[in-house]
C-alpha cells in the first residue's frame, strides 16, 4: 500500500478522535491530521494514538472553523508540510457555544458547514482520488417538536438569529448532507477526479463533548436519551461510530459509492427536504459569497 494522508476535523475528542485512531490502527502507511481548535488537546490526542498503535505518523495542525482565516491558514501550513497524497478529509468539528464566529456568522452554521465548505473547497487541489464524508445527523429531519425545519434561503440562517438551538443544529446538520450531494454531483460532472463524497450519521452518542449537559433541563434529558435511542435502535458510542466512520474511508467495499447518506454502516435514504437541488445550489452559491472563496481558489469555476 502506498502512504496517504487523512484529515480529520475535530479530531482531538470524541467521534473525531476514535475515528483518527481507527484509521491510524488500519495501516502504518496511513498518515493522519488531527484539525482541532485546541492545540494542547490535539498534541495530547496525537500523543494518546501513538501510545497505543505502531503508528507514528500521526500530526496535529490548529484549525478553527469558526474563522475563515484561521482555514485559509490550516490549508497553508498543511501544504507545507510534505504530506503524502492527500486521500481522505472528515468534516465532523461543530462548536455550538458562542453567538457569532470571527466573520459574524451563526456559530453552529459557521463552523458546522461554511467553514467545511471553504476547507473543502481548498483542499480539492490536492487530490485526485479519495474521500470526503460530511458528519451529519438523523437530526437533518428533527421531529416537529423539536425543531421546525424548512429551507427557503441559506441567508435565513446564516447570520446569528432568533431560532432556537435545535432548529439552528438540524439546519446545519442538513446543509452538510446539501454539501455533500452538491459536491458530489459537482466531481462528476466538472472534474475526472475520483473523489467520492458522502454523509453519515453516527448515531446517539452519549460519549461525546456534545452530548454532555450544560443545565438541568438538559441533564434530565441526557438521561432519558439513551433511553430512548435504544428503542429507537440509534444508539452508539464515539468508540463504535468512530470504528465505523473509518471503515467508510478506508475499506474497499466503500469504494466508487457517492453521493449517498449513511446511517452509521447502512446506506439509506436522507430526508425529503434533503434531496432538492435547488436549495443545495442556493447553499453553494451562497456559500461561496459568504466564505469570498476566490475563483483561483477553487476547481469550479462556479
Ligand atoms: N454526539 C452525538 O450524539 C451526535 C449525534 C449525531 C451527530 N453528531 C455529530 O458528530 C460530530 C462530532 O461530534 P462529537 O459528538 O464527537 O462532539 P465533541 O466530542 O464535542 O467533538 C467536537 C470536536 O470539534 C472540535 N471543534 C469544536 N469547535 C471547533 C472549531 N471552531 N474549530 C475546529 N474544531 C472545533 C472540538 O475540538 P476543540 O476542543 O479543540 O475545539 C472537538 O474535537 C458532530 O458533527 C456532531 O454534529 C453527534
Amino acid at each position: 500500500m502506498t502512504k496517504r494522508t487523512f484529515i480529520i476535523t475535530g479530531g482531538n475528542s470524541g467521534l473525531g478522535f476514535q475515528c483518527a485512531k481507527n484509521i491510524a490502527l488500519q495501516s502504518p502507511d496511513n498518515c493522519v491530521i488531527i484539525a482541532s481548535r485546541n492545540a494542547e488537546k490535539s498534541e495530547r490526542a496525537v500523543e494518546i494514538i501513538i501510545s497505543e498503535i505502531k503508528n507514528s505518523d500521526i500530526h496535529a495542525i490548529t484549525l478553527d472553523l469558526s474563522s475563515l482565516q484561521s482555514v485559509r491558514e490550516f490549508v497553508v501550513k498543511y501544504a507545507e508540510r510534505n504530506f503524502p497524497p492527500l486521500y481522505g478529509v472528515v468534516c465532523n468539528a461543530i462548536s455550538s457555544g458562542g453567538n457569532a464566529t470571527k466573520d459574524g456568522f451563526d456559530m453552529t452554521f459557521g463552523t458546522g458547514h461554511l467553514g467545511h465548505f471553504l476547507l473543502v473547497n481548498l483542499l480539492l487541489k490536492n487530490f485526485d482520488g479519495g474521500r470526503i464524508i460530511f458528519v451529519s445527523s438523523d437530526q437533518h429531519n428533527p421531529p416537529v417538536f423539536i425543531a421546525k425545519l424548512h429551507y427557503t434561503d441559506a441567508l435565513e440562517y446564516a447570520y446569528p438569529n432568533k431560532k432556537n438551538h435545535n432548529t439552528r443544529y438540524s439546519f446545519t446538520k442538513l446543509c452538510n448532507i446539501y454539501c455533500a450531494y452538491e459536491l458530489s454531483k459537482k466531481l462528476k460532472a466538472k472534474t475526472a477526479r475520483k473523489i467520492t463524497v458522502n454523509a453519515f450519521n453516527p448515531g446517539f452518542m452519549a460519549d461525546t463533548g456534545l452530548a454532555k449537559p450544560k443545565n438541568t433541563a438538559e441533564k434530565l434529558v441526557q438521561k432519558i436519551a439513551p433511553l430512548i435511542a435504544r428503542f429507537l435502535g440509534t444508539l452508539s458510542s464515539a468508540k463504535i461510530s468512530g470504528n465505523i466512520l473509518a471503515e467508510l474511508l478506508v475499506n474497499e467495499r466503500y469504494e466508487g459509492i457517492t453521493g449517498k447518506y449513511f446511517d452509521r454502516e447502512k446506506e439509506i435514504k436522507s430526508s425529503r427536504l434533503s434531496y432538492n437541488q435547488e436549495n443545495a445550489g442556493n447553499l453553494w452559491l451562497r456559500s461561496i459569497e459568504f466564505t469570498k472563496l476566490q475563483a483561483n481558489e477553487s476547481i469550479f469555476s462556479k
